[in-house]
């Protein structure tokens, strides 16, 4: 006898719109007719999870903000917390902040009772475009980032661009590089529009932020419902991510991520072989963006090469590449959607991009 167990796909409830904290999402969660527990960082963003807190009469939970607190400590720490506050099975997870919280309450909420709602609020322009889609939660060990955690599904994701207001520029751009990268592997129209709203775009006016957050929301979104378990297409999201965490690393981490990125996605670019007149168009939206591109002529090209070995798609010791049909479009490359190059080739790649990069800084600072 043999017998099938066929799980129903769940359907995730986003909403992205300007204001939605004060009333929307308050609807959204209470329906889930749960006890809330409220996740959040300690920093920036406290008015929002305070004022939901008390909206929903729920309890609110803290943990130190940034990278490093992204561990199995932090973890355990909210789970005793949780479990000393009396949360059981009826337990909905409220994780209002970056991507930071939202991987680490994700993780919560995955394991919690084995498993309860999670809700999550992205704060940060990054977590709204990336962090916060795709289910993927976790922590990192010391050395291997994400190395711990689970997909798990939130029942919704609440997305109120004004919260943005308060987001420093810094990480705030992090987030514009992920939406070029969009732009770039799927719909070359979010690169026109960008084009034409960049001004917008660095003043954070809610209303133009609302289009460019659903154009780029829904890119993710279409590659992860084909493939959420990352067995193909969903490697298509790491383009320019092999190079930039190269160079982040060589870096030792003093150059921002969305900025190691967006060099990447010019050097990935090159090496894909798309036209340099498009490379040069996609480094001048980075220049309006006021992207800190040279902050990767500091970086070392000898340690970036052995830094890409460590990527999480190299097989045999050698990185792998997601490359560019054409700005918008991938290639295949047999359904791996990503392949290897010559030592030769990614040399030759990293100094096209530091001559583009020392190029547009001589015109800028002569
Ligand atoms: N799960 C995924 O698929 C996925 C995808 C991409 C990134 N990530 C993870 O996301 C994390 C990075 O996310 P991030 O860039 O949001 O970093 P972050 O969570 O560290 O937030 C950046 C900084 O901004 C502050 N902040 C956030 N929103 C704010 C606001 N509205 N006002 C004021 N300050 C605010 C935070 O306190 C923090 O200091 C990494 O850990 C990364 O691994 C996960
Ligand atoms: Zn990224």
């Amino acid at each position: 006898m043999k017998l099938t167990l066929q799980p129903q796909p769940i359907q995730v409830e986003i909403l992205i719109r300007r204001g939605l904290l004060h009333e929307e999402a308050i609807e959204v969660i209470r329906r889930l007719g749960k006890r809330v527990a409220v996740i959040t960082h300690d920093n920036g963003v406290a008015t929002h999870a305070k004022s939901l807190c008390q909206a929903l009469q729920a309890d609110l939970f803290t943990f130190s903000s940034g990278e490093e607190y992204k561990t199995r400590e932090t973890k355990a720490k909210l789970e005793d917390q949780l479990l000393k506050a009396g949360f059981g099975r009826d337990t909905v997870i409220v994780a209002v902040g970056g991507g930071v919280v939202t991987d680490v309450a994700g993780f919560v909420a995955a394991t919690y009772c084995r498993g309860v709602p999670l809700v999550l609020v992205p704060t940060s322009l990054l977590a709204m475009v990336d962090a916060c889609l795709g289910g993927k939660t976790g922590v990192n060990m010391p050395k291997s980032k994400n190395f711990i955690g689970a997909i798990y599904q939130p029942h919704a994701i609440l997305i109120d661009p004004e919260v943005l207001e308060t987001q420093p520029l810094e990480s705030y751009r992090d987030g514009l590089s992920e939406m070029i990268k969009h732009g770039m592997i799927w719909d070359a129209a979010i690169l026109d529009w960008i084009e034409d709203h960049w001004e917008k775009l660095l003043q954070k006016d809610p209303g133009t932020l609302e289009k460019a957050i659903s154009d780029s929301c829904q890119v993710k979104l279409t590659v992860v419902e084909r493939d959420e378990k990352e067995e193909g297409l969903r490697r298509i999201l790491n383009f320019g991510h092999t190079v930039g965490h190269g160079i982040e690393s060589s870096l030792n981490y003093s150059i921002s991520h969305g900025t190691a990125v967006a060099v990447g996605c010019l050097v990935e670019g090159y090496l894909s072989k798309i036209p340099e007149a498009d490379l040069q168009r996609v480094l001048q939206l980075y220049q309006k963006l006021e992207i800190p591109l040279k902050l990767f002529l500091e970086s070392s090209e000898e340690a970036i090469l052995d830094l890409m070995k460590n990527d999480k798609k190299a097989v045999g010791g050698k990185a792998r590449f997601v490359t560019l049909a054409r700005l918008g479009s991938v290639e295949e490359h047999d359904g791996n959607y990503c392949r290897t190059f010559d030592k030769k080739e990614l040399q030759h790649a990293l100094r096209w991009c530091r001559e583009a990069v020392y190029s547009i800084e001589r015109i800028e600072h002569p």
